[in-house]
């Protein structure tokens, strides 16, 4: 590793990345972007891959969650702090089963570029390239607004650093205290749903009045005033992930200046590609996506290339192979896993296999199968006596219709009322918490059987 260089990913086959036509223009934004401040420190990234390492031992849990794409459009404060409070309101209820500490990471501050499955994109006869997330190109159906310009990388940067600022803020300056567990409910949540979390939130909020009139220490402590809170994002970008690349002083090591957590996407995973060999260099958490298409072999190599010291945390395996086929794949690359003795972090994207089509024309994610990807990647995990250690989920704190189901039922009819993302459908605030509770129960089915077994 110690004569990788950042830009030795250009000497690599590259998928799902613009060819940017000006390529003056593009020098110079990356000559900007290399003297603009690193948005993240390596000292909080190590301390996410510790956390992640205790994920992978089964003593904290994953929770990732937020847009598939962030857009310039929709960027405001509300946005991030309603989807920052259903982060916190589904980390709550994780850890009231999981009994130990929730990693909160979002996808979030730098999840704007998108892999597509197809270069372009054909609405009433006229064909034009794919729209690739707004650090690429616009979302507008014109062909100028498709041309792909790099001085959307400095806009990028710059809604990144403002949304940073604001979820540091919340994390640390008061908001996310654990007294005001009851704040954080959004109006427009399921009344069933709300109740239940208003009924932890009570047993929470009695238990620190007692602890604080019993006169125990630490009610004040910022160990309940102050949550760590990460970001994450697919490193699809490299010209932008190259410019904010720096060197820790602490450790001499390369560090991705863009995100705590960047990850590979299931479109980007070729293990001799430009993608992992910029990500192999970094000292950051990597996250890969496993997919229906991950062969036992690839996943050998990648691990070897991208945790050659097998270190705790600095991998997490992201299972994305969409309800019904969890137990046609999950099991075999377990079996790889456990053959190379490597340690990893096993969470699951139960919202990357199950996106279909409705009636009414629109790309959603029906909740059942959402839940059902996770309840079969949890029993999977019983049956290999291996942990899972997270949950990954496209989400948002609007109510928006995007996904079907769930009790406050989303019906096909009814998706193109506030149907907003930019890109994938994500669960709403409501669908979010429920699936929080589902999850929990999976948790706590888990936590009893190992209660059992030492008995
Ligand atoms: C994503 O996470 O938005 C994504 C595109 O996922 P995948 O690479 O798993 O398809
Ligand atoms: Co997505």
């Amino acid at each position: 590793m110690s004569n990788w260089q950042k830009s030795d990913w250009r000497n690599k086959p590259r998928v799902q990345m613009p060819e940017y036509t000006d390529q003056g223009a593009l020098n110079a934004v990356e000559a900007q972007l290399s003297k603009y401040p690193p948005l993240v420190f390596a000292g909080e990234a190590r301390k996410l891959k510790d956390k992640l390492g205790a994920a992978a031992r089964g003593e904290a849990f994953l929770l990732q969650g937020g847009d598939c794409a962030e857009s310039f459009s929709e960027f405001s404060a509300d946005s991030i702090r309603d989807t920052y409070k259903v982060l916190l309101q589904m980390a709550i209820v994780l850890t009231f089963a999981a009994k130990v500490p929730v990693v909160k990471v979002g996808r979030m501050a730098g999840q704007f570029a998108k892999p597509r499955s197809a270069p372009t994109e054909t609405v009433g006869g006229v064909e034009l390239p794919s729209y690739r997330g707004d650090i690429i190109n616009g979302f507008d159906f014109t062909p100028e607004a498709r041309i792909p310009d790099p001085q959307r990388m400095l806009q990028a940067y710059t809604q990144a650093a403002a949304s940073l600022n604001l979820l540091r803020a919340f994390s640390k300056g008061g908001f996310a205290d654990i007294h005001r567990v009851h704040s954080w409910t959004l109006g427009f949540t399921d009344r069933d749903e709300a109740e239940k979390y208003r009924e932890m939130a009570s047993r929470i909020s009695d238990t620190l009045d007692f602890m604080k009139a019993a006169g125990v220490d630490g009610t004040s402590s910022s160990k309940l005033s102050q949550v760590d809170f990460f970001t994450s994002h697919e490193a699809l970008l490299l010209e932008y992930e190259e410019a904010l690349c720096r060197i820790d002083s602490t450790s001499g090591l390369p560090v991705a200046g863009s995100g705590h957590m960047i990850w590979i996407g299931d479109r980007t995973r070729q293990p001799d590609g430009a993608h992992v060999e910029f990500c192999k260099g970094v000292l950051n958490p990597i996250g890969l996506k496993c997919g229906p298409t991950t062969t036992e072999e690839d996943l050998k190599v990648l691990i070897e290339k991208l945790n050659p010291e097998n270190e705790c945390g600095r991998l997490t395996l992201i299972a994305r192979f969409g309800a019904g086929k969890v137990g046609d794949h999950l099991p075999r690359l377990i079996k790889t896993v456990q053959e190379m003795g490597a340690n990893v972090l096993w969470t699951c994207d139960a919202m990357h296999g199950n996106t279909i089509k409705s009636t009414t024309g629109y790309k959603t994610r029906p909740f059942e199968n959402v839940l059902r990807e996770v309840q079969e990647f949890f029993a999977i995990h019983r049956a290999e006596g291996t942990i899972p250690g997270g949950v990954h989920f496209e989400m948002t704190g609007k109510d928006v219709t995007e996904c079907t189901g769930g009790v406050r039922a989303v019906g096909d009819e009814d998706l193109s009322a506030r149907y907003h993302t930019a890109c994938d459908p994500r669960l709403n605030a409501s669908q979010s918490l429920e699936l929080a509770f589902l999850v929990a129960e999976e948790l706590t089915s888990m936590r009893d059987e190992q209660k059992r077994a030492v008995m």
